[in-house]
């Protein structure tokens, strides 16, 4: 594969911006946004808050009406994880928020706990029955949260509800995804005081009200990184644009350790790789560490490099069920707990396999491109979740793949 791709919007940047937009009155406008299934189906869910939504291309408007609906019980809530993170804006916003469990990919528990134990350490009161989070405040107050773990949309719905409440919020161990830099980025245009985005200490003065504004989402660093990796197992040269460099680089290292030639500049990095990959360890951390979505593509790197490379998942318990649909094309790979050994063959076969969420989709199609013969991957709505013009993007770099039939 051989050639150069555009990059758009994070989807796990952009569906918290939409979120975020609850927060303030008027028309929140969000540009560079990823044109994939997960837009509209958040759109769908701020729809049925009150909210007028208005998708146009890349650009999505958001018109927030001075009352919100503080029920959010869309069916489109199940399908999508980030639907979660309106529990903040409508608490901040409603002081009430009946949010149905959110969805999306099956690859651990997912619980809330500490979504819920944050929002009480502001004031709320917090309790799941029937199948909803409820959460209620009569007012929220500052205070000081401790996170038992890095969690990314406890860190988000607690920013955005400590946003709007009442004195200051330390938020100790928090996220420090470029995410979540930019929901801090965009939540400060509105008006939000924020100190050390970025770090793993959050402190939130929090003010009476907020502004609509017009914000641009960062590059999707997982699509980005996707793109490098492809490059690096398929022995290709790609040079990838719309992603800051800085958001994948232990990501390049990686690949520069198994042989990959890497050159970057500032939105842009190129990967080429003119010799079989060579094995790699990887583990997988909260940011900035080895991104948990990047496993499948890992997994399919190794299953063709040469020698033994371990692979440990430290987020999702369940994240390795991608593994058995490699088997059926003939990887050697076996699992044991969260760790992952696999011993990298020169050769795959293709074989029918079936995709289990978004990343493990993309991570079949990659060991696909390196499989004798015709490789069919099924159920490839999970990868229409998370990028856009898959296919015609890797048609354009040389791959022979199309799409057939809905699902296939
Ligand atoms: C976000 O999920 C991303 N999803 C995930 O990407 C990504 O894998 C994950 O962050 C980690 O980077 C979206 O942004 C929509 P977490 P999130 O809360 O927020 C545990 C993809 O492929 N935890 O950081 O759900 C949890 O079970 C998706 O695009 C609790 O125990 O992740 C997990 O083990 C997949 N209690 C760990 O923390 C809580 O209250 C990290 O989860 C919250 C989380």
């Amino acid at each position: 594969m051989v050639g150069e791709v555009d990059v758009v919007g994070a989807k796990n940047s952009v569906l918290k911006l939409m979120a975020a937009a609850l927060l303030a009155e008027g028309t929140t406008t969000i540009t560079n946004c990823p044109e994939i299934l997960d837009v509209p189906l958040m759109a769908e869910v701020l729809r049925s808050l009150g909210c007028s939504v208005e998708i146009d291309g890349t650009t999505v408007h958001i018109t927030t009406p001075s009352e919100v609906e503080h029920r959010a019980t869309s069916s489109a809530m199940g399908k999508l994880r980030a639907s979660v993170c309106v529990l903040g804006p409508l608490v901040a916003r409603c002081r009430r928020a009946v949010v149905t469990l959110p969805g999306g990919d099956a690859i651990g528990s997912r619980p809330l706990d500490m979504h819920q134990n944050g929002l009480r350490q502001l004031g709320a009161s917090s309790h799941i029955e029937h199948g909803v989070v409820v959460a209620e405040a009569e007012d929220l107050s500052g205070a000081q949260i401790w996170l038992d773990f890095p969690s990314v949309g406890a860190t988000e719905n607690i920013l955005m509800a400590a946003a709007l409440a009442e004195g200051t919020t330390v938020i100790d161990n928090a996220a420090r995804e470029p995410e979540i830099v930019d929901l801090c980025v965009m939540l400060q245009q509105m008006g939000a005081k924020i100190e050390g985005s970025g770090t793993s200490t959050l402190t939130v003065y929090g003010v009476p009200k907020l502004e609509a504004v017009q914000h641009r989402v960062i590059g999707d660093r997982i699509v980005g990184a996707t793109w490098a990796f492809a490059a690096a197992t398929t022995c290709g040269d790609i040079t990838v644009r719309g992603v800051q460099p800085q958001h994948v680089n232990l990501v390049l290292e990686k690949l520069r350790i198994a042989g990959a030639e890497i050159t970057t500049s500032d939105e842009e990095f190129r990967v080429a790789m003119n010799r079989r990959p060579e094995a790699v360890d990887f583990v997988t951390l909260p940011f900035p560490g080895f991104p948990t979505d990047l496993q499948p593509m890992a997994l399919a790197l190794s299953a063709v490099a040469d020698g033994t490379s371990m692979i440990t998942e430290n987020l999702f318990e369940s994240r390795f069920r991608f593994i058995e649909e490699l088997v059926r094309m003939g990887a050697d790979a076996r699992t044991d707990g969260h760790h992952a050994v696999v011993r990298g063959q020169q050769h795959l076969s293709s074989a029918p396999v079936w995709a289990t969420d978004i990343r493990a989709g993309v991570g079949l199609v990659l060991a696909g491109l390196c499989a004798d013969g015709v490789t069919e991957v099924w159920d490839v709505f999970h990868i229409d979740r998370g990028y856009p013009d898959f296919v015609a993007n890797l048609g354009q770099l040389g791959a022979a793949i199309e799409r057939v039939g809905e699902n296939a």
